[in-house]
């Protein structure tokens, strides 16, 4: 393992990125005051919510909740995890990520996977450079060209070439045993039942497959000519999953200026060509049917999907069983439609043929999920017998049984109602609710922050950092103190004793994943309405109230304990100072008699 990023230089980073620059390189901001806003990236709206403060380096939708730091930002947006946000706002500062000294181990071990990743890599610019240079490159390039691929799509996709021979990357690339072994566990080359090793792709077109970065984790391979299958993949390897890659992604965000929806097609050739007619959101499982996770990661990305099939009856089959994984993906906000193609066509030959209009044509046409449900399932049981339409209740049952509450499984219990003659509530009553599915719940709305002392002082702290150090002598009493939020009250003054320089969105990054992180992030979404200069003020004024509560709370438990069992010398004096600093004559002093 890789030692851990110092929390010193994540503070930096946070401090010389600037979340303005960053998020408006994503969404378009427009400045209202001292924020900016725009549509939120994060739920489907159409008039601004989403907030980006330059103050405190944060941003905050007051729609759906969403709201974290720049690095915050970049791994809900961008899906990126912690790790890789770091180092993209570090490669935007110039900065190389340091590492805490950790078990020691050199630079190549900084990332799991890291050897066998680089080997792809290697593979994929010798691949490139044989489409280049190779003396039979050129039965590669005028197949290509047959087919219609420009040289920039092609460059764009990084389309390389395995020459015939049997160990052309086994010998540039295994040079000693170690390297040999790397190429192995990468699928490059395969061992020959007789012992020796063999590449695996020979003499085909060869498409690097790409990771959500961009790296590349496996290949697939076109035949040029001749016998054996026709598409070769890579295996399985550690880092190389079908299931859950899906080609072109990458290559769809990169080119794609809003990703506003994706299409799912079948063959790599179909996503190229589809690119090569402008059409640059298309993607391709990887030769097996789209998985649940595919949907997720689908779903992360955009918020409408759109399944491309063949029209024939094997077509609508895979069509339905992607539907059946989409289901639990459904989330509102979130559609998915069906495109059935003309028989004996796929997205390729169709988009030469017709052209980029028509086929979009045909996007904007395709069959909602809901109608192919209803559709699906009436083809599945004859609803004009009352036996058919209990039978067609019955197979929609474990399948809105599967999708999360949601306006969409409402409505799709109500139509199916209709079609089989119950009412709705006959039909809800009998689904389950989906057991914690594979989907994250929506983000539930946060109701706004009630303005309380404690959290005063907590969003003032956090809005400016150097307020704290008036306030350290406070944790004296303050930890005595039995209200809610206290705790994180003095967490927050500790670590502003020890860190005075910290900005806020550092702060928040020291509680990240954490309950009081996201009370935090809460706190800096309340609109305070205090202007900076009147902050101190504000602070001193929560924490006075803060401490007429502790003095309160002192005094019951001193005379309780007067009542329970008398109190020492010292506890009477201080109950007397306590009652004499309340208002006088309530007759309480009698306790100390
Ligand atoms: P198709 O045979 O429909 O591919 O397989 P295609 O894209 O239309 O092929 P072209 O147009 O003749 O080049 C669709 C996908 O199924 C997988 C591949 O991922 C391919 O892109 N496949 C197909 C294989 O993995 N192996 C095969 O032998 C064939
Ligand atoms: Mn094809």
């Amino acid at each position: 393992m890789a030692g851990r990023i110092p929390q010193q230089f994540i503070d930096e980073l946070l401090a010389r990125v600037d979340i303005v620059d960053l998020v408006g390189e994503y969404v378009p901001l427009k400045k209202a005051g001292r924020e900016y806003v725009a549509c939120c990236p994060f739920h489907a709206e159409k008039t601004p919510s989403f907030t980006v403060s330059p103050q405190k380096q944060f941003y905050h939708c007051f729609g759906c909740g969403a709201h974290g730091t720049a690095i915050g930002f970049l791994m809900e947006h961008q899906h990126m995890d912690f790790v890789e946000a770091v180092e993209h706002l570090a490669g935007r500062l110039g900065l190389r990520v340091p590492r805490e000294g950790g078990r020691g181990e050199a630079a190549p071990a900084r990332q799991p996977h890291a050897a066998l990743l680089q080997t792809l890599a290697d593979a994929d610019r010798w691949f490139r450079r044989q489409l280049r240079e190779h003396p039979q490159a050129s039965r590669a390039v005028d197949y290509l060209r047959g087919r219609g691929v420009s040289g920039e799509v092609a460059a764009r996709f990084g389309l390389g070439y395995a020459p015939p021979a049997w160990d052309g990357l086994l010998r540039t690339l295994g040079s000693d045993e170690a390297a040999r072994a790397r190429l192995r566990a990468a699928g490059l080359v395969a061992e020959r039942a007789g012992g020796g090793l063999y590449d695996r792709f020979r003499d085909r077109i060869v498409f690097p497959i790409r990771d959500r970065r961009g790296r590349t984790v496996g290949f697939g391979g076109r035949l040029i000519e001749g016998d054996g299958p026709k598409y070769l993949n890579s295996p399985e390897t550690p880092v190389f999953h079908k299931g859950r890659e899906l080609y072109g992604l990458h290559e769809a965000r990169e080119s794609t200026r809003r990703l506003e929806r994706l299409l799912v097609v079948e063959g790599y050739m179909d996503v190229i060509a589809l690119a090569q007619h402008g059409i640059t959101w298309a993607v391709a499982t990887l030769g097996t049917a789209a998985t649940a996770e595919h949907l997720e990661r689908l779903f992360r990305t955009v918020p409408e999907v759109v399944f491309c099939f063949d029209g024939d009856r094997a077509g609508r089959l895979a069509a339905w069983r992607a539907l059946e994984q989409a289901l639990p993906a459904m989330r509102d906000g979130r559609s998915a439609r069906f495109l059935f193609l003309p028989e004996g066509e796929d997205p390729d030959s169709l988009v030469r043929r017709e052209g980029r209009d028509a086929f979009l044509a045909r996007v904007e046409k395709a069959v909602p999920l809901s109608e192919f449900f209803l559709e699906g399932l009436a083809a599945r049981a004859d609803t004009s017998s009352m036996d058919g339409r209990a039978r067609m209740a019955e197979l929609a049952r474990p399948l809105l049984s599967k999708m999360p509450q949601g306006v969409l499984r409402d409505l799709l219990v109500e139509a199916l109602g209709r079609r089989v003659g119950l009412p709705p509530e006959r039909i809800a009553a009998r689904l389950e609710t989906p057991a914690a599915a594979a989907a994250p719940p929506p983000r539930p709305r946060p109701a706004p922050a009630r303005r309380t002392p404690v959290r005063t002082a907590l969003a003032l702290l956090l809005r400016q950092p150097s307020l704290a150090a008036g306030a350290l002598q406070a944790r004296a009493w303050l930890r005595e103190l039995d209200l809610p939020g206290v705790p994180l009250l003095c967490q927050v003054l500790d670590l502003l004793e020890k860190e005075p320089h910290l900005t806020t969105a550092a702060i928040l990054e020291r509680f990240r994943g954490s309950e009081a992180g996201e009370q935090l992030a809460r706190l800096l979404g309340m609109d305070l309405e205090v202007p900076e200069a009147g902050a101190s003020a504000e602070l001193e004024g929560a924490l006075a109230r803060l401490e007429a509560r502790h003095r309160e709370q002192r005094t019951e438990a001193l005379l309780a304990k007067a009542r329970a069992k008398g109190l020492d010398e010292a506890e009477k004096a201080e109950l007397r100072r306590l009652l004499a600093a309340e208002s006088p004559g309530t007759g309480l002093g009698s306790a100390l008699d």
